[in-house]
């Protein structure tokens, strides 16, 4: 079976279609300034935004690199950063179940507010980084 010559919508994981999908290198920035925004407004997020630095402008360009790639786009993260692995880049961080939670209730709330998102899409998004976030945990 060619699974590239098939008909019907491309699958978000495939290629760059969810990079596409989430409006390219602006799209993504958007949505990563808003989750930041969001952890400094939601109660549950105040333990977790305490572990970032005051300044958020250098943890919106490294989230919005990193997300560009991790979503087919450009390795902008590579680029100006190096390489990164996601859990060795928490692993000096206390993290366990509360923060994670902590951290994908702001990107529930930043991806309801990108509403050019079709919903399938935030579903989508919501069950991928569920993988990267558990890898963080370094309790429970
Ligand atoms: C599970 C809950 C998470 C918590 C509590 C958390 C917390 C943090 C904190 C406190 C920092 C800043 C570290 C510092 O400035 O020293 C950071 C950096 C970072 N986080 Fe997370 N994070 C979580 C999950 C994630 C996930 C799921 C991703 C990716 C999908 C991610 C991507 C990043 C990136 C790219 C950086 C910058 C790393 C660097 O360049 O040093 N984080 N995180």
């Amino acid at each position: 079976m060619q699974i590239s010559n098939a008909p019907g919508p491309k699958a978000y994981g495939q290629d760059d279609h969810s990079f596409q999908t989430a409006g390219g290198i602006d799209g993504i920035r958007q949505l990563v300034t808003d989750f930041y925004q969001q952890m400094d407004v939601i109660p549950d997020a105040s333990h977790i935004r305490s572990l970032h630095p005051k300044d958020q402008e250098e943890s919106i360009d490294k989230l919005a690199r990193f997300l560009t790639g991790w979503m087919g786009g450009p390795s902008l993260y590579n680029e100006k950063y190096g390489r990164i692995s996601i859990p060795a880049a928490h692993q000096h961080i206390d993290i366990g179940n509360a923060e994670r939670d902590a951290w994908l209730g702001c990107m529930k709330q930043a991806l309801d507010m990108q509403k050019s998102y079709p919903q399938d899409f935030r579903d989508y998004l919501m069950t991928q980084l569920t993988f990267p976030a558990n890898m963080c945990r370094n309790r429970e």
